[in-house]
């Protein structure tokens, strides 16, 4: 639901691929929205459309239908190279690996100073200067490292770029696609909380993605869980974690090394297999793999909707 806080509002997005096999649902109606200053965590199982999300997003990949608002703005009637600037000035995305989404011959200096050429905002060098050494300061990168290239870098520091480059164009929203999942565990809680910092200072609001509940956890507001092209559920962090209600975010949570929320339940093993996304069946997605599966959900899409307090969830046991 749209209210003064809303910053971003992503109504019925669909992203299809059109393939020699067939036409791949790889983000099939999905509707949230995102409070300013939130963190929206999205998690799920490899290829269920989290990066697909991210990307139609901010238009990396264009939506094949939908809407999404930018404060009240939809960024998929921008058309104009000014209107297309502005928006990726607005909405940046920190990749997984900075090792292969940066140029490795650029050094930190001209990697971090590269958006601001781009995007024509830093009108003498000076004024460069000041906001690339200023940046690698916010993000904790030392200013002797402005001539080192991506490959005399670790994990961490190379990961501390992307952050700059993103947040140098002064966003008012980031999606963070994986951004830790590369990392070292030690240094992954570095990242994290650097991103927690950044948060806070400059007043992002951020889709944090993942394929890790636990990691979701440390960051998140609240958390979106994807099965196959779907939302099947969303809610408060602490609700996902201690009242799940799709059966989907159960077994995945059931899976979690977390004691209180994961090894003292009863690990639920998924049978069957993850259907295709290619022209898939009318009915639930998840119904092949779910224990309490009834007739209608081999028939109905279950459709998301509200429990109470904001938990929504998409699945026929709750009517
Ligand atoms: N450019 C593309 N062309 C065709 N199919 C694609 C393309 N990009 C993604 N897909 C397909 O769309 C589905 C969703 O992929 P996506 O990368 O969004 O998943 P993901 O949840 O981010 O997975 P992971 O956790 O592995 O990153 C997959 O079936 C994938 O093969
Ligand atoms: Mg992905």
């Amino acid at each position: 639901m749209e209210t003064k806080n809303t910053l971003l509002s992503v109504e019925n997005l669909k992203k299809y691929f059109y393939t020699g096999k067939g036409v791949l649902h790889a983000v099939d109606d999905v509707s949230f929205d995102i409070n300013k200053g939130e963190t929206l965590g999205l998690v799920g199982e490899s290829g269920c459309g989290k990066s697909t999300v991210g990307r139609a997003l901010i238009r990396l990949h264009e939506p094949t239908s939908g809407n999404v608002t930018l404060e009240g703005q939809n960024i998929l009637d921008y058309k104009t190279k000014t209107d297309m600037r502005k928006m990726r000035q607005e909405m940046q995305i920190v990749f997984q690996d900075p090792y292969s989404s940066l140029n490795s011959r650029m050094n930190t200096f001209d990697l971090i100073a590269d958006p601001l050429v781009v995007n024509k905002l830093a009108k003498t060098n000076k004024e460069k200067e000041e906001k690339v050494y200023r940046m690698m300061e916010t993000v904790g990168l030392e200013s002797r490292l402005a001539g080192s290239f991506p490959h005399e870098l670790d994990g961490g520091r190379r990961q501390r770029i992307g952050i700059a480059r993103a947040l140098i164009l002064e966003p008012k929203f980031i999606v963070m696609d994986e951004p830790v999942s590369a990392l070292d565990v030690s240094i992954q809680a570095q990242i994290l909380n650097l991103m927690d910092d950044l948060q806070k200072e400059f007043s992002l609001t951020y889709l944090f993605i993942s394929h890790d509940l636990s990691v979701v956890r440390h960051i998140s507001d609240r958390i979106a869980v994807m099965y196959l092209g779907k939302i099947v559920e969303i809610a408060d962090y602490i609700d996902i974690f201690e009242k799940p209600k799709h059966p989907y975010t159960k077994a995945l949570l059931s899976a979690i090394p977390i004691p209180k929320y994961g090894l003292e339940r009863k690990r639920i093993f998924l049978e069957g297999d993850v259907p295709s996304p290619i022209d898939p069946k009318p009915g639930c997605r998840f119904a092949g793999r779910c224990s309490e599966c009834m007739d209608i959900c081999k028939t109905e899409t279950p459709e998301l909707k509200d429990e109470g307090k904001g938990h929504q969830v998409a699945c026929h046991l709750y009517k």
